[in-house]
This record gives C-alpha cells, structure tokens and sequence, in this order.
C-alpha cells in the first residue's frame, strides 16, 4: 500500500517558516554504534547532506541516500508548477491548469511559466510581438537540415537543430546576463515550432515553409506544417485545440526532460545546449513516445468487440493498456479530461475517427474494472491526445516533436528559476561503487576469460526505409 509520502509528486513549502525547519527535527539512532543524532525536517524534507554526520569511525565517508530514480528526492526548490497525483491537481503558478484552459493561450501561459504572473495587457502584447518577431530561423540552419538523410527521425533533427543554435548566438554563453537570457528565452519559443515543422517537411520531402507573422502562434505551426502552394489556411477549431494542448504540455515540473535541463544546464552550458538535453529526454519512448502506442494499440484493438479479450490480455500481463496509469497521478489526470473535451470539437472539423470510439469503449470498460481501479489506473494526457494530432493529419513520427514545442517554455522557465537559485551547484550525484579495488594490470598475454563481444563482425547497419 502506498503511503501519502510516496505518492504526492512534490513537498510543499510551508509559507510561514519561510523556509527554517520551525523546530522540527528526526532522531536517528545508528545502531551500529548506538549514537543518536537530530535532522532537522524542513517542508517534509531532510537534507541528504546531514546524513554525512553519521560515520562509524573518524576516516568513514559517513551515510548517504541511495535513489536511483530519484523516486523520493526533491532535487530542488521550485516555484512553477504544482501537482497533488492523489487529488489530480495540475497547477502553474498557482492557476489550475482547467482555467488557463478555458481562458488563457499558450504564449501567455508561458510568460506566467517565465515571469511569475500573468502579464498585462502591455506586457502580454510586447511578449507575443518578441516572441513572433522572432520566428525565422537563420538561413544556414536549412542547409543544416538538408543535410539529413531523406528519412532521418524529425526528433532527432529537432534535437540537432536546437543543439546547433547555440552556434548561430554564441553571445548566449555570458547566462548571467538578463538580456541575453531573456533573448534566449524568447529565440527558443519563437524558432522550435518552425525548426519542428523544418524537420516534418524535410522528412516528407516537401519544401520548407516560411513561418506568416500575421498568425497566431499555434496557427502559424500548422501553416508551416501543411502550405502547398498558397491555399492553406488555418482552420480556427483546429488552431485552438492545438493552443489548448500547448498550454497542456507546457510543464510538468520535475519530469524527465526537465530534470535534464536542470541537470546540463547545472553545468553553466548556454541555454540552447541545454533545452537541446531536454529534448534528447523526451525522445525516449517512456516519456514523449506514449501517445503513439496508444494510437497502435487502438488499432490493434481494430473494434469494440474485441475490447472485453484486449483487457483479459492486460489483466493476464500479456498487454499493457497504454495511455492509463502514471508514475504521480493516481487518479485521472486533469489534462486527460481537458484533452477528451476537445477531441470532439476537432472531429468536428475533420470528420469522424472510428478509433474514438474504441477508446471511449475502452475507458469505460477499464474505469468499471476493479483491476483498474484498485491500482489506481486511469487515463493519462496520452490516451486522447493521439487522436487529436492524428485528426489534424500529423504523422505519428511528428507526435513527440509536437510535445517537444511547447516543453520548450517549460525548459526554459526551470533553466531561469534554477539560474536564480542562490544554492545552484553543478549536479553531480554520488555512487555505491561495485567494482574492484586496488587490481593489478596483467600483461596481454597472461590474461583469460570468457568473450565478452558476441556476434558477427561490425559492419554497416541495413537501414529500413521509412516509407517503403
Ligand atoms: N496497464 C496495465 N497495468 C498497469 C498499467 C497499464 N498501463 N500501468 C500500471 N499497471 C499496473 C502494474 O502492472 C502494477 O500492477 P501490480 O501491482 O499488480 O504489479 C501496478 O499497476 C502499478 O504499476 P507500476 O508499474 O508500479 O507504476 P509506475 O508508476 O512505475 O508506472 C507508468 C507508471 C510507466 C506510466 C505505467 O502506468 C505505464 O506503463 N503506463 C502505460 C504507458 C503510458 O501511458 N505512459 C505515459 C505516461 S504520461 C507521460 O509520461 C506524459
């Protein structure tokens, strides 16, 4: 059984201790040498560096915390955003993610991811003009692209291309200067959408789209994304659902990419080399990656019918039911609820897709199940969110570069919370060493032991076409 400890993502600060430990501390007995010490707790937190104290002799290196997934650390103070996965609360400065939903757009979320607040109407308008003035990517970063193979990954582009702009403003080094963070700040929102769309068009061989000033932000997206010739035109419903999951995706505070960042950015590295970290997190397929097996499996499900055999598979541990189930929400992930709502505006506009219907079947049928329930399984950002992006006709292989888009905000608000924090210090974890000690070196010839390089001879990798 689960204790509260275990499940509540984040320890909350308490406001009227202004961060002293208001007296309360821990006894620990070491019963190896039956000495007691205090530690104080502070916001329900002890810190790891008062465990050192505990040594069972003078030359020993004293006690450390061993936490391999970081499943019960807080590896910092933060400000942005807050989440109670008991509850299913999502909150950004505060705000409940449902009302930025309902009132707000993606680039003032990011402003209030960035600076705090929400900004007024002057701020808010100075913000959307930086931000818009700065979407054009240098020329050379399109021959930079053009030099990918015809089938490279758009994530692996999007990665490269980040990572690259650091070399186009070198300037971005000197962190400790606002202006130059702010830029930063306002380039990397500006240009990842059309560096995202640069990567979708080359891999479909399509020539590369100009980003149109005149648009919203998410409007301007799919313009780059879909232009042939001169007749596309954003269809409103379309651009607001994509706002809607922008603001959705913007920041989930120490998820995997953002402790990245953290992480690299730790090191003093400019904030392009940074956020490119960010994005090589989430390209991996336990964190950006699940919305695309939702999609797989709802077409392996292929009809409602089969829906009662596919959870007997799940309940059997011979399936997983992707898009259910998540590491701190245990209970409905808000922003699944806010996604479902907009899934039918945007069928709405694009025509039916007979894959909702298995996935709202689908839902229904676990939600009722007491092996779902009990475990505390139920539908995360991933279940609906494929449906949406494949309704607006992105291919799969676009899904984690579309996330990618607005966690750049997010990357960018924790890189700046984090650059401000008078307790910054490279991130440099501690080890149990398992290896040997104090070994000799053998010469070649005496030495023995079984192969450790198995298999034919390196050669060059057959490469599947994509597309073929
Ligand atoms: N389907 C079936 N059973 C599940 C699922 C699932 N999706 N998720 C968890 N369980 C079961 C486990 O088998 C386990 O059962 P047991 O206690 O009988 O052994 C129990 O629920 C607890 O699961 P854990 O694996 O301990 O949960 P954890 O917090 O480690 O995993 C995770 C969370 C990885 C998200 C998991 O729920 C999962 O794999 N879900 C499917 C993938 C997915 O949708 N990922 C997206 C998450 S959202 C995001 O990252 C943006």
């Amino acid at each position: 059984m689960a204790t509260k400890q275990e499940t509540q993502s984040q320890p909350q600060a308490d406001a009227s201790k202004d961060g002293a430990s208001g007296g309360e501390t821990l006894s620990v007995t070491d019963n190896r040498t039956g000495k007691t010490y205090e530690i104080e707790v502070t916001d329900g937190t002890i810190r790891t560096m008062d465990l050192r104290q505990i040594k069972v002799s003078d030359d020993d290196f004293g006690l450390m915390g061993y936490d391999p997934a970081f499943t019960n650390t807080a590896s910092c103070r933060s400000a942005i955003t807050f989440i109670d996965g008991e509850a299913g609360i999502l909150q950004h400065r505060g705000i409940p993610i449902e009302e930025l939903c309902e009132r707000s757009t993606y680039l003032e979320v990011a402003y209030l991811l960035i600076f705090g607040e929400l900004p007024t109407k002057p701020q808010l308008d100075r913000w959307v003009f930086d931000v818009t003035h700065h979407t054009f990517a240098h020329e050379d970063i399109k021959k930079f692209n053009e030099g990918f193979r015809h089938d490279a990954h758009p994530m692996g582009m999007l990665l490269a291309s980040v990572g690259a702009l650091s070399t186009f403003y070198p300037q971005a080094k000197d962190i400790d200067d606002p202006e130059e963070r702010y830029m930063a700040a306002i380039r990397l929102i500006a240009k990842v959408p059309t560096l995202a769309a640069w990567a979708y068009r080359h891999s479909m061989g399509l020539p590369y789209v100009y980003p149109d000033n005149e648009l919203s932000y998410s409007e301007n997206f799919l313009l780059m994304l879909f232009k042939m010739e001169n007749r596309y035109k954003p269809d409103p419903r379309l651009a607001k659902a994509l706002d809607v999951l922008f603001i959705l995706h913007a920041d989930h505070e120490q998820n995997c990419s953002t402790n990245a960042v953290r992480a690299v950015g730790s090191s003093g590295v400019d904030p392009y080399s940074a956020v490119a970290a960010g994005v090589a997190a989430l390209y991996g397929p336990l964190h950006g990656g699940a919305n695309e097996a939702v999609l797989r499996m709802l077409r392996r499900i292929e009809s409602t019918d089969n829906i009662p055999d596919f959870l007997e598979g799940v309940k059997n541990r011979e399936e997983r039911l992707m898009g259910f189930g998540h590491r701190v929400y245990k209970n409905y992930d808000p922003r699944a609820r806010i996604i479902k709502k907009h899934v039918d505006e945007v069928l709405e506009a694009t025509g039916e897709n007979p894959l909702l219907d298995i996935a709202t079947e689908l839902e229904k049928r676990a939600l009722d199940d007491d092996y779902f329930t009990s475990r505390k399984l139920y539908p995360n950002v991933d279940f609906y969110s494929g449906l949406i992006y494949e309704a607006l006709g992105i291919p799969t292989d676009m899904f984690t570069v579309i996330f990618a888009i607005p966690r750049t905000s997010g990357w960018i608000a924790q890189w700046m919370e984090q650059n401000e924090d008078p307790e910054l210090k490279i991130a440099r974890p501690r080890q149990i060493y398992t290896g040997d000690r104090d070994s000799s070196y053998i010469p070649e010839g005496k030495r023995e032991g079984p192969e450790k390089i198995t298999g034919p001879p390196a050669r060059r990798p057959k490469r599947p076409r994509r597309g073929a």
